[in-house]
């Protein structure tokens, strides 16, 4: 697609404009942020120079053919499993680095975890994980299958797509107590920018990747704490427009209920998500509060204005998501066969 002269100078302007917000956002906040880091940083090296795009190019060459294929049929049978493989590839990435300790599951894993508990879409991985074993036995990583599946999901749901460089290890460990630090949805915004932080991420990573709840849907038990007793008020989250707070009570009686996590146009990868925060119609506390941070509000206003940013910046951010590796897990990990149990 041709982008013409005015919308390419526009794109420019919002970039050079998001690039020196970052910057600011980053130096105003430095010492604060420092000072009050309580998220263990991640062992993070410099390990991503162990990963390569020309890895499987003659181990395993239809690597990426094979996973997309594989996607797209579960995807094409149940669509909701294209949102489900994106959370997975995040709650991966957010314990111990992509090195598929998610997909672990026995007595005390990060499955396990309360955290976990709506996380889908194993059985998508186990699937294409099968396939690859035939074609390529012992080649090709859990983490790499994850991270690929998870930009076929985004593709397959109308967003964008990106390359990925492969040659993410599996782990050897995988413990619950350590999932429990990923968010689930009543942080503080500092809290996410120090979550983040501790990844190697920072607060424009935060707010292009939290656009991934553009498509997908939560339990109402992520919700319900805003509905009517709001920290103890005895009234519902002033933060949440009228008419959609109905909605969500409505919508919302049961726990264990399910609600689109974009009320509008929640199959579809798209800019809606920041124009929700706009009018108050974010989902959880934390996507609302994107938009009343000073720190995280200007950002999300530029993304919402202009797809293509929103698009491009939140391949980048994934890119960097997908690159965070640990060095543990590098170090002592394998290729798994069968990617719910380690090898032996
Ligand atoms: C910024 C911090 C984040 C918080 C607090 C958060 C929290 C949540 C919560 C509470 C849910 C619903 C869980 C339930 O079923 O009750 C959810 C769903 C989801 N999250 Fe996030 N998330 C965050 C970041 C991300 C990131 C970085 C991504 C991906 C890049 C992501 C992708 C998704 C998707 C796609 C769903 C829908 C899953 C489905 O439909 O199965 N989230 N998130």
């Amino acid at each position: 697609m041709k982008i013409g002269g005015n919308m390419s100078m526009i794109i420019t302007i919002l970039l050079s404009s998001l690039m020196f917000l970052v910057s600011w956002v980053s130096a105003s906040n430095k010492p604060s942020l420092l000072h009050s880091l309580k998220v263990p940083a991640a062992d993070l090296s410099s390990f991503q120079d162990d990963l390569s795009y020309s890895l499987y190019h003659t181990s395993c060459s239809d690597v990426e053919g094979i996973i997309y294929r594989k996607v797209k049929k579960w995807v094409n049978k149940d669509p909701t499993l294209a949102a489900s493989l994106i959370r997975l590839h995040f709650h991966d990435c957010s314990v111990r680095g992509c090195d598929a300790s998610i997909l672990l599951d026995h007595n005390g894993s990060e499955r396990w975890a309360n955290v976990s508990k709506s996380l889908r879409g194993f059985q998508v991985i186990n699937d294409i994980k099968t396939e690859l074993e035939k074609k390529c036995p012992k080649t090709v990583s859990c983490a790499d299958i994850l991270t690929t599946a998870a930009r076929d999901a985004t593709v397959l749901a109308g967003g964008p797509f990106w390359m990925i460089p492969f040659g993410r290890k599996d782990g050897r460990v995988s413990v619950a107590k350590e999932a429990s630090m990923v968010p689930m949805g009543r942080e503080t915004i500092t809290s996410l920018i120090e979550f983040f932080q501790s990844k190697g991420l920072n607060v424009l990573d935060l707010v292009v990747l939290s656009g991934a709840h553009t498509i997908g849907r939560s339990t109402c038990e992520s919700v319900q704490h805003r509905l009517y007793n709001y920290k103890g008020t005895n009234k519902p989250d002033p933060s949440i427009n009228p008419e959609y707070l109905n909605y969500l009570r409505r919508k919302c009686r049961w726990a264990s209920e399910n609600v689109y996590l974009d009320a509008k146009t929640p199959k579809k990868f798209d800019t809606q998500y920041y124009h929700n925060l706009k009018k108050k119609m974010g989902l959880l506390s934390t996507d609302q509060l994107l938009y009343v941070d000073s720190r995280t509000k200007p950002i999300a206003d530029a993304l919402s204005f202009e797809s293509s940013l929103f698009f491009n910046q939140f391949s980048v951010s994934m890119v960097k998501l997908a690159n965070i590796l640990d060095a543990k897990s590098q170090d002592n990990g394998e290729i798994r066969i069968n990617c719910n149990r380690v090898n032996y």
